[in-house]
């Protein structure tokens, strides 16, 4: 599938078959996740993979997430960042001391590289920030100065929703 492609049928995806994604198919879309840019090449993004029934409900039991499809899906993509990773002290020259800004996008131009492989791979994908952020860190031993701002669920679609609305383009250039 050509980019121009994944990028126009990308949904997001609530619903899945119960098939369970190759492992060489994780790997694909960690891979796409590692080769996104990053500010000063920093590469503060981590990802936790949850595959496993008892993990997830585990994550049931605690009410992580508002949505119980989340639980329902066979990836749970747990995308977080090192702020440390990205702190340069260099950059207060330039006022960019908005650290876990920097560490934010960096985060989520490797989730969207992530999400459009995914698509081309013929899987769905769908961002979830309804998640207990600080509860799913305890859980997951992840370590708390990480930022952790979405989860990404994906599987094999089963359901084929309709594209939801955009602004026209002349909403959103700027003259
Ligand atoms: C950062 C982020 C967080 C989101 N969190 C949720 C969520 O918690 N629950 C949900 O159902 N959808 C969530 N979404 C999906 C959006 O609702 C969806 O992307 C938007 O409505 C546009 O629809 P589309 O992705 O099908 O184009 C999230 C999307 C993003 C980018």
């Amino acid at each position: 599938m050509e980019i121009e492609e994944a990028i126009k049928n990308r949904r997001s995806i609530r619903k899945f078959l119960a098939k369970d994604v190759p492992d060489d198919l994780v790997a694909e879309l960690v891979e796409a996740a590692r080769l996104a840019p990053s500010s000063h090449n920093a590469q503060p993004w981590k990802f936790l993979v949850i595959k496993d029934r008892d993990v997830k409900e585990k994550l049931k039991g605690n009410a992580i997430f508002k949505h119980s499809f989340v639980y329902d899906s066979p990836l749970i993509i747990v995308c977080c960042a090192d702020p440390d990773l990205s702190a340069r002290p260099s950059d207060l020259t330039f006022s960019d001391t908005d650290v876990s800004g920097k560490t934010g996008r960096d985060l989520a131009f490797a989730c969207q590289n992530l999400v459009l492989r995914a698509t081309g791979l013929g899987l769905g994908t769908c961002y979830i920030g309804m998640v207990n952020r600080e509860k799913i860190k305890d859980i997951l031993n992840i370590p708390k100065n990480y930022i952790l701002p979405f989860v990404i669920i994906a599987g094999y679609p089963a359901e084929e929703p309709n594209a939801t609305p955009r602004k026209r383009t002349d909403e959103i250039v700027l003259k």
